[in-house]
């Protein structure tokens, strides 16, 4: 698939079964998404240019890499997308964040906004759009709309499970956005949630229903 870049390292797998099974309790299931958004927070960041700058160690003065331009933005689409947020954040802490709430009708599945909010210069920046599950590409698509509207023009979009018909919907409309999940499973179900999947990330991360 074009465009399309699965994070099947070992440990990102092993946890994401972790995450599918239906004994895993709330806390666990929300340390584990944690745990994994560094790993998929790691690849999403790989090609990030780079820049260096002159700096003194204990020894001696040295060139040392840093990362160049802006700082990023994550844009998470709430409320699943926080789930993803925090390890991020662990790991590039001087991220800027967007919130763009969104809520799924269920007799339609059409991405219903509530709430926008993100950083004024999005023009200059890399935003990357979390999100756990890329089920009918409804609220992804929604998301990016609103947030190339805004002004973002460099824009990645990281999943933790994607459908194929995801996939294929939201590349549709925003064929230039790479996605970056850790797999892309069988099917979405008719009520469209993700088969095998792990049922609805929102609900298993704060215990609700
Ligand atoms: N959203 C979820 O949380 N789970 C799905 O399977 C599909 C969409």
């Amino acid at each position: 698939m074009t465009n399309v870049k699965v994070v099947d390292h070992p440990l990102v797998q092993h946890k994401l079964t972790m995450m599918r099974r239906q004994d895993t309790s709330t806390a666990g299931f929300r340390r584990l998404l944690r745990e994994i958004s560094t790993l998929l927070c790691y690849e999403v960041t790989r090609d990030l240019e780079l820049t260096s700058v002159r700096i003194q160690t204990p020894l001696c003065e040295m060139d040392s890499p840093v990362l160049e331009g802006k700082k990023l933005v994550f844009a998470s689409i709430l409320r699943a997308g926080n789930g993803l947020l925090e390890g991020m954040l662990d790991l590039v802490p001087s991220a800027r964040v967007a919130h763009i709430g969104l809520y799924r009708n269920h007799d339609t599945l059409e991405a219903v906004q509530y709430y926008f909010k993100a950083p004024e210069d999005l023009e200059n920046r890399l935003v990357i759009v979390v999100d756990p599950m890329l089920a009918t590409a409804n609220s992804a698509i929604s998301a990016i709309n609103q947030l190339k509207a805004h002004g973002a023009q460099n824009i990645r979009f990281l999943c933790l499970l994607a459908a194929p018909e995801g996939i294929e919907r939201f590349h549709s409309v925003h064929p230039e956005i790479d996605i970056y999940t850790a797999t892309v499973d069988e099917r979405l179900n008719e009520l469209g949630y993700i088969l095998p999947g792990l049922g609805d990330a929102g609900d298993r991360m704060y215990g609700t229903r």
